[in-house]
């Protein structure tokens, strides 16, 4: 074996990208839960690729073959079934670890220098995985899959003057159909993993270059021994591939539980008309994206009102937009001299708080349909998930912070 591995080694240098990435990677010692997300994500996207390849050599991707190809898998592939909720579960377990994995990044500032740049991989996957989530969403041709996916695409058409021709394009067609699905097909199982896949390794080397923040946001390269060693760092392999798998199995386990159990989670992990075959002649009484979606939906429903002549669908449109661009700034909107809540003040912290139950809020009405006195909880909700950012650069500069100890704390 031995013999093998310096074989190889000297061929493709694999023991020094060991040691680099894991035996002599040092991290911080005083990790906590928070720091499980990522791993977890990881373990979700194996789950999601190779599920989706399985049910890929079973799936029919036609309009006329799509739903009843998704009926056969339930119904006549042995472990079909287990096949296709493993990857639709985890498609709602992606963007749980996912949203946890980036609440984790806004309660200890992951985001702010040196680590700008694992951010913004970060905002980049998270882009690809909503466009990923969106697209498998329509290939089981469902009620939900045909009508969500129209109203999707026909927000691009409210975009003054190239509008219309932009959702022709997206559609490949006058209205959604095969030629649709067929695109959107090659999309979901080859383009955009391929690219999830790269970002993920840049994501990683990012976050080698620079070294893992901590709980406390206190740079471990500060304080080294005599050897040159982080005194608050451990090698990565064997502590924390050993110390991960706690977790992981804890995952697995919860994972099963949705899995045999809860598949459709009450509609929230399978829309229920998504058990009805696609028909662009009837429309479901709700329409309502996966809850993933559903703050940012909300967000656009929230834009009642035509502005400058432009219809509020645009400006719907411009406000989800921007929902999601704003996050790729927030390294550049955090002013604090601190990186973590642990010793921000105040203010930041309640910003936080407030931010997080206004998104989940956001997400309930999202899901919901719209009533005058939701319309406008909805309005507010937005207005204190825009000034969360908008305002930081004020209050982290101003609020008073609490100084930080010179090495981590294991508490
Ligand atoms: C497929 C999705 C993703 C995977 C597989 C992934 C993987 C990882 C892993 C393994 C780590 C190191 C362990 C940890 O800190 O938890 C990490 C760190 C990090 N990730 Fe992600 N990530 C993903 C998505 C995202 C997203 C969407 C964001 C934010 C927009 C993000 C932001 C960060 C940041 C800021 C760090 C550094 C955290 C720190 O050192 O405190 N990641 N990621």
């Amino acid at each position: 074996m031995n013999k093998l591995i310096q074989w190889v080694d000297e061929r493709l240098p694999v023991v020094d990208a060991f040691e680099r990435h894991m035996s002599k990677y040092y991290a911080p010692k005083n990790f906590n839960v928070w720091y499980v997300f990522g791993v977890l994500s990881m373990l979700v996207l194996v789950n999601q690729l190779l599920t989706g390849i399985w049910l890929t050599m079973m799936y029919t991707p036609t309009a006329e073959g799509a739903f009843a190809s998704v009926e056969y898998i339930m119904r006549d592939v042995e472990y079909g079934w287990l096949l296709r909720y493993m990857h639709s579960t985890g498609a709602s377990m992606f963007f749980l670890v996912v949203y946890l994995h980036m609440f984790r990044g806004l309660m200890y500032g992951s985001y702010q220098k040196p680590r700008e740049l694992i951010w913004i991989f970060g905002m980049a996957i998270y882009l690809i995985l909503m466009a990923e989530a969106f697209m498998g969403y329509v290939l089981p041709w469902g009620q939900m899959s045909y009508w969500g996916a129209q109203v999707i695409i026909n927000l691009f058409s409210a975009i003054p003057g190239i509008g219309e021709d932009l959702a022709l394009w997206i559609r490949g067609d006058y209205l959604i159909s095969g030629a649709t699905l067929n695109r959107f097909f090659a999309l979901h199982v080859v383009a955009l993993p391929i690219v999830l896949l790269g970002l993920v390794v840049l994501h990683i080397l990012a976050l080698h270059e620079v070294g893992s923040n901590n709980p406390d946001g206190i740079d471990i390269k500060k304080n080294k021994d005599a050897d040159g060693k982080p005194k608050d760092g451990i090698p990565f392999h064997p502590y924390y591939t050993v110390h991960d798998l706690v977790p992981i199995a804890v995952f697995l386990a919860v994972f099963a539980i949705v899995v045999f159990y809860f598949p459709e989670m009450g509609g929230y992990f399978i829309e229920k008309p998504n058990f009805q075959e696609a028909d662009p002649l009837q429309t479901p009484d709700h329409i309502a994206p996966v809850w993933y979606f559903t703050p940012f939906y909300a967000m656009l429903r929230a834009i009642t009102f035509n502005l400058f002549g432009l219809s509020s669908q645009f400006w719907g449109v411009i406000v989800m937009g921007a929902a999601i661009a704003i996050l790729f700034v927030l390294p550049w909107l955090d002013r604090s001299p601190v990186r973590s809540m642990r010793y921000k003040g105040w203010f930041s912290r309640g910003a936080l708080a407030l931010f997080a139950v206004s998104f989940v809020m956001l997400g309930y009405l999202g899901a919901e349909p719209a009533t005058p006195i939701k319309t406008m909880l909805a309005q507010i909700g937005t207005a204190i998930y825009f000034g969360y950012f908008i305002l930081m650069p004020f209050y982290t500069r101003m609020e008073s912070t609490k100084p930080v100890p010179e090495r981590v704390t294991t508490k």
